[in-house]
């Protein structure tokens, strides 16, 4: 399992990911690094930690000799150039960054993210083999509005539609309804498994070995007291953990439970 991030030769797995977000300062995220690197982390769950750029190669360094690996929250789509402020793959890559996390629903509202964008930025990772962590989710609005499976299908389409089967076994999904990131609000254990029974069969029309090997992660205030329900889910690889993922006692919990999923 050790450094294996969706290659051929992984087994179907769960993941628990930590998206650290806009928190943490140097000694912060030292601390909270050396506090999950002493977690054990139970066989067949694969463990990301996403701190902001800055901190990115010294949680590399930190974490060297333990199973948990390291993840960007963002990059660009080009691969160097006149991009003041922005982050490319390679650069990534060249600090021992192994994945990356893209469209998660604050950049699509804070920075005008659009699925067209987030396609280039999952070509550009797998080009130089990083695996992405591709968010999709609907709105509140369109939740009411009984619109989620188109929302996520037109997701799906635009960001991953030019995959062919190998580039898009590559890559990890993270089902994130945004109307339950950070606001405490989950989505209810049956409403995670549809959703991510739709993505799967999705998924199935490039095979039925690419749907079985493309985790799905599901996020939005997944925390210790859901995490067994969800987890337990079929279709439920695992999560994408924001504020959980702050205090490694919890986040600890989340690996526990996704080991016994
Ligand atoms: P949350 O965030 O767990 O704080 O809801 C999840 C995410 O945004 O990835």
């Amino acid at each position: 399992m050790n450094g294996c991030v969706r290659s051929d030769l992984c087994p179907m797995r769960m993941i628990v990911a930590g998206n650290w977000k806009m928190n943490k300062d140097s000694a912060e995220a030292t601390a909270l690094i050396a506090a999950l690197k002493v977690l054990s982390v139970p066989e067949g769950v694969e463990v990301i930690v996403a701190p902001a750029f800055p901190f990115l190669a010294a949680a590399v360094d930190q974490l060297a000799g333990s199973s948990i690996l390291v993840a960007a929250q963002d990059c660009h789509e080009k691969s160097h150039g006149a991009y003041t402020g922005a982050v490319s793959v390679p650069m990534l890559k060249s600090v021992g960054v192994k994945a990356c996390i893209v469209g998660h629903s604050e950049r699509r509202q804070y920075f005008g993210e659009t699925d067209k964008v987030v396609g280039l930025k999952i070509a550009a990772l797998l080009e130089h083999g990083l695996t992405p962590i591709y968010c999709c989710g609907e709105s509140q609005e369109e939740r009411v509005g009984g619109r989620h499976f188109e929302v996520v299908t037109n997701q799906l389409k635009t960001a991953l539609g030019a995959l062919n089967s190998e580039q898009l076994s590559r890559v990890v999904i993270a089902y994130e309804p945004v109307w339950a990131i950070g606001t405490g609000l989950t989505a209810t254990s049956e409403q995670a498994q549809e959703m991510h029974a739709h993505i799967r069969e999705l998924l199935s029309a490039h095979g039925s070995e690419v749907a079985k090997r493309v985790p799905i992660l599901y996020g939005g205030s997944c925390k210790p007291d859901n995490a067994a329900e969800l987890f337990a889910n079929r279709d439920v690889n695992g999560g994408l953990i924001g504020g959980a993922s702050l205090d490694a006692p919890q986040f600890g919990e989340l690996i526990r439970l996704a080991g016994q999923a």
